[in-house]
């Protein structure tokens, strides 16, 4: 694992970024795969910086994203796909067609799930997988439980998820209780992982993920496994590691 400690929020931001651009110059039609969240959101403002300014290119690039809750319809300012548009998409020359967030309004949420799969493998896997982590050490929505959900699957969110995201919701009560979310294989078998991780209420979740076993218990820390993460974290987020 390499490991880049960053001054702070912005110095993350512009390394996440490098990291992404990189990937893009070297490989213009890379699969990269998203998350959403605070933590991405200054990297996803340099991006846009950087391909308005003429250097770096989307025009090849496809995209699928970690997740999408259960029952927001894709303009729901809350959904995953309304973020990804309002932070990124909307703002940089990629082909909307190219760009992908499972479908939390599906009828049949399980053949959402598997179509989810299929669609990565189809698209040759991921180049690079973007991450964030979760209080509780969730990476995507695969929340700390007694085994590795493995495929794209229907999460129930844990109330410490919940109350997380309430923030982004007027009331506790409007957060969705289930999200759609790529699963620990399908994280895994990205070719490499960049993890970004912000502010000192990280500092434990990081610690327990890298410090600690490998368990389910605490879900990032499978990434111990992976043989090229890339962890890109503010001072405060690694200051136990
Ligand atoms: C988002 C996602 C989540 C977040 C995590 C951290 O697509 O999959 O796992 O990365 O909840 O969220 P923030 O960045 O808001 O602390």
């Amino acid at each position: 694992m390499r490991i880049y400690r960053e001054a702070d929020y912005q110095a993350m931001s512009r390394r996440g970024a490098d990291i992404l651009a990189a990937q893009i110059l070297l490989c213009p039609g890379s699969v990269l795969g998203l998350a959403t969240g605070s933590t991405p959101v200054g990297m996803y403002q340099e991006l846009v910086k950087e391909n308005q300014a003429g250097k770096i290119d989307f025009s090849k690039v496809q995209t699928v994203n970690l997740d999408e809750y259960v029952g927001l319809a894709p303009g729901h300012e809350q959904s995953y796909r309304y973020f990804m548009q309002r932070n990124l998409f909307g703002h940089v020359n990629i082909s909307l067609d190219a760009t992908h967030v499972p479908d939390g309004l599906a009828a049949d949420l399980a053949e959402e799930c598997r179509r989810y799969d299929r669609l990565i493998e189809d698209m040759g896997g991921v180049d690079l997988q973007v991450l964030g982590m979760g209080h509780n050490g969730h990476i995507g929505f695969n929340e700390p439980g007694d085994f590795f959900p493995l495929d794209t699957h229907v999460a129930d969110l844990t109330d410490s998820t919940i109350n997380a995201n309430a923030r982004f919701f007027d009331s506790r009560d409007q957060v969705p209780r289930q999200a759609l979310s790529m699963g620990i294989r399908t994280i895994l078998r990205a070719r490499r992982i960049l993890l970004l991780v912000s502010g000192k209420g990280k500092a434990d979740a990081v610690a327990a993920a890298f410090h600690g076993p490998v368990t389910p218990r605490v879900p990032a820390s499978v990434l111990q496994l992976h043989q090229d993460v890339i962890l890109v974290g503010d001072s405060e987020a690694l200051s136990r590691l």
